[in-house]
């Protein structure tokens, strides 16, 4: 099944329960301009809106990057006022990524810089090639990172390492970001899609309804502080036990068998 709907800036295809997305401007190396995030915003809705899709896969178009960040000409263009609106804006699909009940996979396979990456920090796993390369450069521009970087960096690598990589704006190749745990990872180039195919069959095997409780159980609880966040967990066990796929797993067990799901 193709969607129906052109879009301009993206290849988005939908495919035994998968939804690929990839950013489609390979001569900018995938720089992330208004059209483009708006097909993405839209392609994302889609995909969460459709009942077959179970996973998200997202890339980039060409060899050599996933993303190259924010479109730096139309950057230059916008005002202090319309900058803040537009980092508020992918703010919103950002966020969006976190809060869809499905799992969304980055598959880097490239240079991942500036909302490249923070687009990949908003995703549920980050699978890189040996040849992707990870950075928030934006100080060598005089600007900051608008897309979460500075939040979503430091969140996953903390504070010591987010604040030298946005700080010096250097790159790390895939093996460092391996070690800061800022990719799931590491594969060669021609291992990547195999590697990113075998997490969705993973995926595809659990349960799709307790997937999105938990990616809904860590994103929520890990903005919550521990005790707020374990009363949110309680919620979200019961929850979890109240699903028919629950019901089924649990049972499976007993009786010595494979659980089979229904996402309810
Ligand atoms: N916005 C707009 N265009 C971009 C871009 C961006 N973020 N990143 C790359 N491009 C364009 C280049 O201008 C170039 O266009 P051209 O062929 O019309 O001249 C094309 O993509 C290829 O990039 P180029 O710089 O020639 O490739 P390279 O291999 O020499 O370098 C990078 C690759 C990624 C290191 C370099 O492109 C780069 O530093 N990009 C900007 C990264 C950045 O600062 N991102 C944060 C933006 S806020």
């Amino acid at each position: 099944m193709t969607d129906e709907k052109k879009y301009e800036n993206i290849l988005y295809e939908k495919k035994e329960k998968v939804a690929a997305i990839t950013l489609n401007r390979p001569e900018s190396l995938n720089a992330l301009n208004t059209a483009l995030l708006t097909d993405l915003r839209d392609a994302l809705e889609d995909a969460e809106a459709d009942v077959e899709v179970r996973a998200i896969v997202m890339t980039g178009a060409g060899e050599k990057a996933f993303c190259a960040g924010a479109d730096i000409e139309e950057l230059l263009e916008k005002s202090p006022v319309e900058a803040s609106e537009w980092s508020r804006w992918i703010h919103g699909i950002t966020t969006y990524m976190e809060k869809m009940r499905k799992p969304i996979i980055a598959k880097i396979n490239g240079f991942c810089l500036g909302g490249g990456l923070e687009f990949a920090m908003a995703c549920d796993f980050r699978i890189a090639s040996e040849k992707a390369i990870f950075g928030q450069p934006e100080i060598n521009l005089a600007i900051i990172p608008g897309g979460g970087g500075t939040q979503r960096l430091t969140r996953l690598v903390g504070r010591t390492k987010a604040m030298e990589m946005l700080m010096t704006g250097e790159r790390i190749d895939a093996e460092e970001a391996f070690r800061l745990t800022l990719v799931n990872k590491v594969v060669p180039a021609d291992k990547l899609d195999s590697e990113v195919d075998e997490l969705i069959k993973k995926l595809l095997s659990k349960s799709a309804v307790t997937l999105g409780i938990i990616k809904d159980a860590v994103n929520r609880g890990i903005e919550m502080d521990l005790e707020q966040a374990l009363q949110y967990e309680a919620e979200c066990f019961g929850s979890a036990l109240a699903t028919e796929d629950a019901r089924e797993g649990l049972k499976a067990f007993l009786e010595r068998r494979k659980g089979e799901y229904k996402g309810l």
